[in-house]
This record gives C-alpha cells, structure tokens and sequence, in this order.
C-alpha cells in the first residue's frame, strides 16, 4: 500500500465508487477531487483546515429560522449567482435572471395595479411601469408581479422588528391584459449584507466591504411561461461594479429618472420632487 498524496486522493475518489444514485457517485468524487487539489494547490496546513472547520462551524450556529448564515457564504462566494447563471440558460431576448437573496416573503400584500406599496417605508417616491411580454415583445397577459426591496435606511420590512411583520415597500401586482403593470414605492438605497456573523467577519478579514448596489427584485410568474427571479438595480450606483454577492448584469441596470413637483404619469399631484422607472420583463416560455 502506498500513502503518496495521489494515492490518498484516488482512493477518497474510489470510496464513492459503489454508490447507487449516480448523480451523488458524481458529486461526490468531483468534490473530493476539488477538495484535495485547493488542499494541494494552497498546501493547506491542519492549523489552517481546523481555523476553516471553526468557520464553518460558527457558520452552522449563527442559522436559525430566519438567518441563513450558509446561504450568505455561498452568496458572498459567488457560487449562488454561479448557479443561476449556469442555469438561467437566457433566451435571445429574454430578462437574465439574478440571486433571490433572503428577504422575499410569500406574504406580499395583494394590490391593486397602480397601486402604493409604500405604507409608511422612509424614502423619496418613485412611480414604477413596465410590461411583461415574451421574448420576441409579445404581451403576456394577466402575470404576477412580486415585488420586494429595501428603503431609503437601506432596510427591509423584515429586518425591522418594530414593524411586527407588517408589510413595506413590498406587494403583488396582478399586470393587466396588455402585460402592463404600475406602483408607487420608494426609492432604494445600498444596503450592507448582514455583517454581525463569521461571513461578515470573512468580509472584514480579507478587506471586502458588504455593499450591494441599489435594487429592487421581481419575481415574475405568468402561465406558460418559466418564472423569472431578478432585480433591477439603480443605474450610477457607487457599488454597482463591486456588488458583495456578484448579482448584477448590465441589462438588469434600470434608469430611474428623477422629476421635479408637478403632476405624475398616472395624474397623482406631487407637492416634491419623485421618481420614475420603466422597465419590461420577458418570460422565457416554460
Ligand atoms: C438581497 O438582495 O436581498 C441579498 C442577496 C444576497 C445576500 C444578501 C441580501
Ligand atoms: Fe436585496
């Protein structure tokens, strides 16, 4: 028998080799594979693995129902924007796809199309339209728009324990015939990603800030069609080439105009300055 580094590679390899379902003997033996070449590949020492396992560790305590601290390594290490990119298998003319991040709720208020979803959320106001069509611009009738996002303290309802679970800044739109659909919400703002746990201290430690770019996410779902989970972010955002979780695509960078006080596109008199945006989703068929 012989104990070279390759060897004991091979036979960690081997190991997986009588495994039943097939797709786990694949994961499996790539993932020793990979494992023992970043060991090789950094000459990782046993004091180093055993500081990684007290992360991952610490990692593994700081979860509870509503904090998932592992989803945020992965984020921060880009593996889940790796994956809806690897899967998101853009049509020509499709939206592109980005993270679903932690804070979408499946409780959004019903509203009416056009209506405010603001309730109370701090921010300057911003009037939101679009469409949801398909790939080649054809409407797509009746679809579900999800909206969620954070206000001008860079905050979600969620995150805001005296809110008590009301909602803010967040609803479900039913678009009309046309694919058309409008709200009133605030304007966000940048946000940090939680930083009180070992993924904010991982950020503090190799010099990373934990700012994602101005955004709003949609969750779009219609009939016959595959549903889309993206965000369109603030375009001139400071963070939006250094986005901590990597989620930004050029096309999802929506232009968000600002007005002076006067009458809004839906005829609503604005006593100050406010915003609009317009932007269109297309749905890959499903
Ligand atoms: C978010 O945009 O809500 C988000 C995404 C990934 C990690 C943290 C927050
Ligand atoms: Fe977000």
């Amino acid at each position: 028998m012989t104990f070279s580094p390759e060897a004991i590679t091979q036979a960690a390899i081997d190991s997986f080799a009588a495994a039943d379902n097939p797709r786990l003997k694949t994961i499996m033996q790539s993932l020793v594979k990979h494992l023992h070449a970043f060991a090789q590949e950094t000459n990782l020492t046993e004091a180093e693995w055993m500081a990684g396992i007290q992360f991952l560790t610490a990692t593994g305590h700081k979860c509870d129902d509503v904090r998932q601290e592992f989803i945020l390594l992965s984020d921060t290490l880009g593996l889940s924007m790796l994956l809806v990119a690897l899967h998101d298998g853009a049509q020509q003319g499709a939206t592109e796809a980005t993270v679903l991040g932690p804070f979408h709720t499946p409780d959004a208020p019903v509203l009416n199309n056009g209506a405010d979803m603001t309730n109370g959320a701090p921010g300057e106001p911003l009037y939101v339209t679009g469409r949801v069509v398909s790939p080649d611009g054809k409407a797509v009738a009746h679809a579900m728009v999800d909206v969620w996002q954070a206000d001008a303290e860079g905050l979600y309802d969620v995150q805001r324990g005296e809110l008590h679970n009301e909602r803010r800044a967040r609803g479900l739109i039913q678009a009309d015939k046309e694919g058309q659909f409008a709200f009133w919400t605030v304007l966000p703002e940048a946000y940090p990603v939680p930083t009180d746990g070992p993924v904010g201290q991982m950020l503090v430690n190799t010099g990373r800030h934990p700012w994602r770019p101005a955004h709003i996410h949609f969750m779009v779902k219609a009939e016959g069609y595959q549903p889309l989970i993206t965000h369109i972010f603030r375009e001139g955002d400071k963070y939006l080439n250094s986005d901590v979780v990597f989620g930004v695509r050029p096309s999802l960078v929506g232009k968000f105009q600002s007005h002076a006080s006067g009458s809004a596109p839906d005829g609503r008199e604005m006593k100050n300055s406010y915003w609009t945006l317009d932007y269109s989703f297309a749905l890959q068929a499903g």
